[in-house]
């Protein structure tokens, strides 16, 4: 079944589906974009992400192509023609079409693609396995708040890792203090299981799957801290995990090649894994058909 991507009003097959070369998301990475997981055929976080996608677009003074509705049915309709029941869709706003110059076009109008991809979830045993992380610098600017698609110190990051045989790595500020993952939200627990991440400020990107774990971990209960912590508490935590809309929460075990707490998944890790799966399904519950 060929793919179908939505760009600018029309549905294309994927293979063709194209800007122009004098699109802004193309010449400056002029442009904001949102991942957002889909479950049993059901947006996970839906409205969530797309408040944080009209937040980047006031940031950067973007005018939104279209409004809420239509962008959702867009979605919706995205989605069905792929037939995507579990995977992903993405969303890119660009500024748009203009001649190459640096300060924003007075005129143009802004650029929607959509592109809608199948991926299976992990089963719960699946999602209960350890990943590596590595380390190293924060090269990216002051407004990692603002889920902009200028990725390149991201990219140049989990280069490393890969290389590195790692799932992520934690970039660091200039005092040593973990900022967050290249497409992830850093999280460790204490050894007296407090939970911590670092509070939502310019230099991470306030992650939905982080801000939607937030309020479960809050309803139960547990020990919740808002703050930087440096690499080495994090190499001493009992427990490390990360955080997005694509991993959902994943398990560390190792940082640089350290084991964290005993070099397997930790115990308050699997049961947030746990609540996350379950917010899934009542997502599914509450919105599927
Ligand atoms: N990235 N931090 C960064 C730098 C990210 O790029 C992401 C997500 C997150 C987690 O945010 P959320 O929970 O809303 O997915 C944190 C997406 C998945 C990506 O670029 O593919």
């Amino acid at each position: 079944m060929p793919r179908v991507s939505y760009v600018n009003g029309r549905y294309v097959p994927h293979v063709q589906a194209a800007v122009h070369i004098e699109d802004r998301g193309f010449q400056f990475a002029d442009g904001v974009y949102e991942v957002i997981g889909v479950f049993q055929g059901c947006l996970i976080d839906g409205e969530e992400h797309l408040d944080r996608l009209e937040r980047s677009l006031r940031e950067l003074r973007m005018l939104p192509p279209l409004g809420r509705t239509s962008l959702k049915l867009i979605l919706r309709e995205t989605l069905r023609r792929n037939h995507v029941q579990n995977g992903k869709i993405y969303i890119q706003i660009s500024r748009g079409v203009a001649a190459r110059d640096h300060p924003f076009p007075a005129a143009a109008e802004s650029s929607l693609v959509v592109t809608a991809s199948s991926g299976c979830w992990p089963s719960l045993v699946e999602a209960k396995t350890g990943h590596a992380v590595v380390t190293g610098p924060d090269l990216r600017w002051q407004r990692c708040d603002i889920k902009s698609v200028s990725l390149l110190p991201n990219l140049m990051a989990k280069q490393t890792a890969v290389e590195a045989g790692a799932a992520e790595l934690w970039m660091m500020d200039d005092q040593g203090r973990i900022t967050e993952g290249t497409a992830a939200n850093a999280w460790i627990v204490t050894s007296d299981n407090e939970i911590i991440t670092r509070q939502a400020d310019n230099r991470i990107l306030a992650g939905i799957t982080r801000h939607t774990l937030i309020r479960l971990i809050e309803g139960k209960g547990y020990k919740l801290s808002f703050r930087a912590f440096t690499v080495e508490e994090a190499k001493a935590a009992k427990e490390a995990f990360f955080t997005s809309a694509t991993a959902i929460v994943k398990p560390v075990i190792s940082i640089d090649g350290d084991s964290i707490g005993n070099g397997a998944p930790g115990e308050i890790t699997c049961q947030l894994i746990d609540l996350y799966f379950n917010h899934m399904r009542q997502t599914r519950d509450h919105y599927g058909h």
